[in-house]
């Protein structure tokens, strides 16, 4: 049973699926020449007020390193958390992209970093025999389950602002952080210093959709390039950008991220009630650890539930849920772990 593994082991929702087969009509232009393409720089541009540069790709993993690359030189240092995605699941993707580009990993509680660490971390400026601080990523929400409040996010950008670092942010389940937050979409990203964002839409409901959002023209530079060379600039992006269009229309993306993370707040109460049992990190969003016995881990599994213990140090389960998790679901986990508890 794939139930929780991941938010990626859902299928999409219907809506994208819909503008998905609305988009299968006729030719369009390619290569991102499309109406839709067009539309969606609108739509993106609109909802983070004020005019934006997007490329649309297909997994994380290529918005991450491909925002990287134009972060950075090859000579670079890139600030993370130590469990950033980047740092432990693109298996070099970000180092292959920026052509060379030294990620620095800082620790940091709940598996955010802050600015005082990252002030402390920053050294070498200038120094020929030192890789040479470039850009700071942080992860939003993060992949411990919490999310960066404004403030957070605002001390992080000065601090790079201060020693001319760009800032860049993992948006994988961006949507997940927002409607924690309660924010704005300006508000969580440039109005707090972010200036290059990774946008997800894949967990929350899209086929395979992600979006690289540049909130500074004078940043793209080369990117057109890189996002070709990649091969991620789709000859038929259409049915890509149609996917994110769908997504961010009548407000699909944040409804499914609501209730996403109100399955995973359902979820992390119960378990938090059973005696014995306790949770890793505050749950913010639509992921949930919990430190679990052996005896429990076996239970489960005679259940039927795949335990991932993989995930960050591999020191507590992780239980993910998503858009179209249902709530029964979510109680006969509570009651299996309650059972395997006692
Ligand atoms: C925080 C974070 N960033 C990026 C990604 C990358 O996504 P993909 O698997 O599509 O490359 C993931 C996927 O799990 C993620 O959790």
């Amino acid at each position: 049973m794939t139930l929780f593994m991941s938010d990626n082991v859902t299928c999409a929702c219907s809506e994208v699926m819909d503008a998905v087969v609305a988009a299968n009509s006729g030719t369009a232009a390619s290569y991102g020449d499309d109406g839709w393409s067009a539309d969606l720089q609108k739509k993106l541009s609109e909802m983070f007020e004020r005019d934006v540069i997007a490329f649309p790709v297909v997994t994380g993993t290529a918005s991450n390193a491909l925002a990287l690359s134009v972060l950075t030189p090859s000579f670079g240092k890139v600030f993370c958390h130590e469990l950033a995605h980047i740092n432990t699941d693109e298996c070099g993707a970000p180092e292959f992209f920026t052509g060379g580009a030294k990620l620095i990993p800082m620790q940091g509680e709940n598996g955010k970093i802050t600015a005082d660490t990252l002030a402390s971390t920053i050294r070498g400026t200038g120094n020929v025999h030192l890789a040479q601080p470039a850009a700071v990523s942080i992860t939003q929400a993060c992949e411990a389950g919490g999310v960066y409040e404004l403030d957070e996010i605002s001390s992080i950008a000065k601090v790079a602002r201060d020693n001319g670092l760009n800032v860049h942010m993992d948006g994988a389940r961006f949507a997940n952080a927002l409607v924690s937050l309660d924010v704005s979409p300006a508000q969580m990203t440039w109005k707090s210093g972010v200036d290059v964002l990774s946008f997800g839409g894949t967990k929350n409901g899209c086929l395979a959709a992600e979006v690289v959002v540049f909130f500074k023209p004078e940043l793209v530079g080369d990117f057109p390039f890189l996002h070709k060379r990649a091969g991620q600039l789709l000859s038929k992006m259409r049915f890509i950008s149609s996917q994110l269009i769908a997504y961010l229309s009548d407000d699909l993306w944040l409804r499914n991220a609501r209730h996403s993370n109100a399955m995973a707040k359902r979820l992390s109460t119960g378990l938090a009630e059973i005696s014995g049992i306790e949770l890793a990190y505050p749950n913010q969003s639509n992921e949930v650890f919990v430190h679990l016995s052996q005896e429990i881990v076996n239970g489960l599994g005679e259940d039927g539930y795949e335990v991932n213990e993989d995930e960050l140090d591999g020191s507590a389960a992780r239980f993910v849920t998503a858009w179209d998790t249902k709530p029964d679901d979510i109680d006969a986990l509570i009651t299996a772990v309650r059972k395997h508890s006692s």
